[in-house]
């Protein structure tokens, strides 16, 4: 039978309510890319899940056909949630194909233009406040508490339980669950979603090595970032919702949350392009503190099997690529100017 999305694949696992009516763009299912030139360097067997492969480029489809499922199967009619982009490009898809209105709350001006172009295109009504991430999710907060509007941010807790199934898909392709687990944090709705579905499957779990952006590392200094800065726009959050379970996930499995600078971030973002594999700056945070602790011997990747989630396509972000990577030369349209120039 061809693929017909997660809920169908892993909905006896996820424990929806009888009243969901699945909504389903066929997301989930994404390759798990081994990266043979990084796994040599390492000394270990490094696999890239590439969460950029969804239907709306980043891992945010997994929780949020759940999400929409249930609130379009209980009579919601309007979706809202507050987002660094990728969440709200995913609602307003799930929401146009579940025909609900749906409003996305952005910070003004730090959102990658794949991002919004893609909920805009999606149909969403796109309000940009002055203020973060954070100030944003307050507001949805508040709303969806005074009114019958659906909150589809990481809170609501069919985003997590759907998001659980990549680590089902990750077991299910490797036999068992890895040594160690990277993926970057921002609102921590991942780190704690891989957490529980890894436990729940009861394939083995992980060590799991959170990483933030150093400018946005509330969960490494222990207390909220009233101002969080990075270029990685996508974890550019001062107070994660999920923040005390992604310190639990990364205790209870012996791993950590660490922090690493936006020149490692973007450092890891061109390694992991220069094998074949673009991801959004946030994605690439994963690998960068992976390659930071091994560089200063505070991580035996020797002999390990890590699994580094990449959580957006680099499509969302393209303004990036001029600053962190060679920008294209312009010759005049005749032989000798291009040979020239290749042969420099
Ligand atoms: N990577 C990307 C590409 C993201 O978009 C996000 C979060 C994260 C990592 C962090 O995941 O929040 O579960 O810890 N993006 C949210 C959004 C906040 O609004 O799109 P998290």
């Amino acid at each position: 039978m061809t693929y017909q999305g997660l809920i169908h694949r892993y909905g006896q696992y996820l424990d929806l309510p009888a009243h969901t009516k699945n909504i389903s763009l066929l997301e989930g299912n994404t390759p798990l890319i081994p990266m043979p030139r990084l796994s040599a360097e390492l000394g270990c067997e490094l696999f890239i899940k590439f969460e950029g492969l969804n239907p709306t480029g980043s891992f945010k489809d997994r929780g949020m056909t759940a999400a929409i499922s249930e609130a379009v199967g209980r009579g919601a009619q309007t979706v809202i949630c507050a987002s660094t982009g990728n969440t709200a490009a995913s609602a307003a898809a799930y929401a146009a194909r579940a025909g609900l209105r749906s409003i996305v709350l952005i910070p003004e001006g730090k959102v990658a233009a794949g991002k919004l172009a893609g909920a805009i295109a999606y149909g969403a009504e796109v309000i940009q406040v002055q203020g973060s991430f954070d100030d944003a999710l307050t507001l949805v907060v508040e709303i969806t508490q005074k009114t019958p509007i659906a909150l589809v941010n990481s809170i609501n807790p069919f985003r997590i339980k759907g998001q659980k199934t990549a680590a089902f898909e990750i077991c299910d392709d490797l036999g068992s669950a890895p040594d160690w687990l990277c993926l970057p944090v921002g609102n921590a709705g991942n780190i704690t979603s891989y957490w529980a579905g890894f436990k729940q499957y009861q394939k083995g779990l992980p060590q799991v090595l959170g990483v933030q952006a150093a400018g946005a590392a509330p969960l490494v200094l222990g207390h909220p970032v009233e101002k969080p800065e990075t270029i990685a726009t996508a974890i550019r959050i001062g107070k994660p919702a999920r923040g005390e379970q992604a310190l639990d996930a990364a205790q209870e499995s012996n791993g950590r949350i660490i922090a690493v600078s936006d020149e490692q971030i973007l450092s890891a973002q061109r390694i992991l392009a220069a094998e074949g594999v673009w991801v959004e700056p946030a994605s690439a945070a994963g690998l960068s503190g992976l390659l930071a602790e091994s560089t200063v011997g505070k991580f035996e990747a020797r002999g390990k099997r890590i699994v580094v989630v990449c959580t957006g396509h680099g499509m969302k972000d393209p303004s990036i690529i001029t600053e962190s990577f060679q920008s294209p030369k312009v010759i005049p349209a005749n032989y000798d100017a291009l040979i020239d120039l290749i042969e420099e």
